[in-house]
């Protein structure tokens, strides 16, 4: 078993943010998957989407789950929200959901810019998509926590709870 904690949860739910907090606490490596990807296509993953389309970007993150999979460990991994259903995301580590209202991440998605994240650009879907992915979400976490809480709060219950505090 991977010794990796990774964050997952719906856009806005700040997965960025308390990856960079948990990897000060941890003193490890910050993976966050939409980075590496822009990384090495030299591309905004908005602009992925409108050029090669939400298929081809889906390929691109299991193909990066595989190699985390085989290549890393001890690392904190930050998933874009889409990842879990692809993906076992339960194969690369310990999983630790950040749950919030769709109400709350809409909020905060509006705020940082719907140019920024494709799949929010269908405002008439956004709640369907929420419904069907909370379930896998919640499935596949070992913890679940309250995203609306601060990001130090939430780093330091993760890091109490993998330390066995
Ligand atoms: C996506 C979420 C985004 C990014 C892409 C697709 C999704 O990451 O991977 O726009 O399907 O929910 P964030 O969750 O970091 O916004």
């Amino acid at each position: 078993m991977l010794n990796n904690i990774v964050l997952i949860g719906f856009m806005g739910s700040g997965k960025t943010t308390i990856g960079r907090e948990l990897a000060r606490l941890f003193e490890n490596v910050l993976l966050d998957t939409d980075s590496i990807i822009e990384t090495n296509y030299n591309m905004q993953v908005n602009d992925i989407f409108t050029n090669f389309g939400e298929e081809r970007f889906r390929e691109i993150e299991i193909s990066l789950c595989d190699w985390i999979k085989n290549n890393v460990n001890n690392a904190i991994i930050s998933t874009g929200g889409g990842m879990p259903m692809r993906y076992d995301i339960r194969d690369i580590g310990n999983v630790f959901y950040l749950e919030a209202p769709l109400d709350e991440l809409s909020k905060r998605i509006i705020k940082d810019g719907i140019q920024k994240r494709p799949m929010f650009e269908q405002f008439s879907a956004i709640d369907d998509l929420y419904q069907s992915r909370v379930k896998i979400y919640k499935n596949m976490a070992d913890y679940t926590l309250n995203a609306l809480d601060s990001a130090n709060e939430i780093a330091e219950k993760i890091y109490n709870y993998v330390k066995g505090y």
